[in-house]
């Protein structure tokens, strides 16, 4: 029997299963998010810096496919910031997730709306900060994750911030399928949220290059650049990523990183790694996690799959050999 966890957010917003699709710029799609909330986790649309119309246009390809919750993630930094909340309560999502940035003077506008706001933390010291501002609950995201991460691990994250809040905190962050989630679950959380697993899922729209490259990864298949920039971005090794490193360890010959060479490259390079599939200069982000993906399969079977899988291990009796 699949367990139930106590998550009054999860409970809230009808969710059959604690899992949540982590909010992925140019990845997480319409179809994507709402083919999850259909299913029974909770999508969340990724918008990074996309202007207001296109977050709607999302929002409303993500409407067609369910009537459930889901959510959208925001880049607080986007200077379209105002016009995307706007289409946000217009709209009437019912989550916000939020990446790099303070969510603070959103939030009693989003709550007056009903709007429940998740923000995504490295840290024990940000848990507490955004606890304190008084969002609903947190993602602490480990350093195994795709796409921009912290230092610490998910194991280590995770129970100190279970320790420091007294909101749900979700898991994040090399987690891909019900091992993973239980690990998580023992570790306190209330809930798991995955990224690179869901990009190889039928649902999922990213160009067919990167959906093989993610099934190919192997566990040393992906590395972190951006570590000399203060930028630091989990992405699988391609001869993007490779380039990118090289220009970050110039200094050994030039007093400091290619900053110009390193911009031109990293400018769109997440869209052209999820529309183009370009490996050249594409920015294939994915996680740790991705050596363990071995297969495309439709987003309810990955959400059933998981659970059914955590379930199984956290009602067995344990016995060492
Ligand atoms: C391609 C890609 C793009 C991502 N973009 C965002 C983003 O725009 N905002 C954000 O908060 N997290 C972003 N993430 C992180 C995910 O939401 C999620 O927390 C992470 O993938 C979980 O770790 P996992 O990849 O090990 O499952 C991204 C991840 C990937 C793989």
């Amino acid at each position: 029997m699949n367990v139930q966890l106590d998550n009054p957010i999860f409970e809230k917003l009808g969710m059959t299963y604690p899992i949540i699709q982590g909010g992925m710029a140019w990845a997480g799609t319409g179809q994507l998010a709402g083919s999850v909330s259909e299913a029974g986790g909770l999508g969340i649309i990724g918008t990074g810096y996309w202007h207001a119309d296109q977050v709607r246009t999302e929002i409303q390809r993500a409407r067609e496919i369910t009537d459930k919750p889901f959510g959208v993630n925001v880049m607080l930094m986007s200077r379209h910031i105002r016009e995307v909340f706007d289409v946000i309560i217009e709209e009437g999502v019912k989550v916000v997730a939020t990446g790099a940035g303070d969510p603070a003077p959103f939030l009693d506008e989003l709550h007056e709306h009903g709007i429940i706001v998740i923000p995504v933390v490295p840290s024990v010291g940000l848990a507490k900060m955004m606890e304190k501002k008084g969002v609903d609950a947190v993602v602490a995201e480990g350093a195994e994750s795709g796409g921009h991460i912290g230092s610490l691990s998910t194991m280590t994250l995770v129970p100190q911030v279970v320790d420091a809040v007294d909101i749900p905190v979700i898991a994040a962050g090399g987690i891909a399928d019900g091992r993973g989630a239980a690990a998580a679950i023992m570790l306190g959380a209330s809930g798991i949220q995955m990224g690179t697993r869901f990009l190889a899922s039928d649902e999922s729209e990213i160009h067919q290059n990167f959906k093989d490259a993610v099934v190919k990864a192997r566990d040393i298949g992906t590395v972190v650049t951006g570590e000399l920039m203060g930028n630091r971005a989990r992405v699988l090794k391609t001869p993007m990523a490779k380039q990118y490193i090289k220009n970050e360890r110039v200094e050994v010959t030039k007093p400091k990183p290619d900053a110009d060479a390193i911009e031109e490259l990293e400018n769109g390079s997440l869209k052209r790694a999820v529309i183009d599939g370009d490996k050249s200069t594409g920015a294939f982000m994915a996680g740790e996690a991705a050596g363990m993906v071995k297969d495309v399969k439709p987003v309810a079977d990955i959400l059933s799959d998981t659970w059914t899988q955590a379930s199984e291990l956290l009602n067995q009796t344990w016995r060492t050999k």
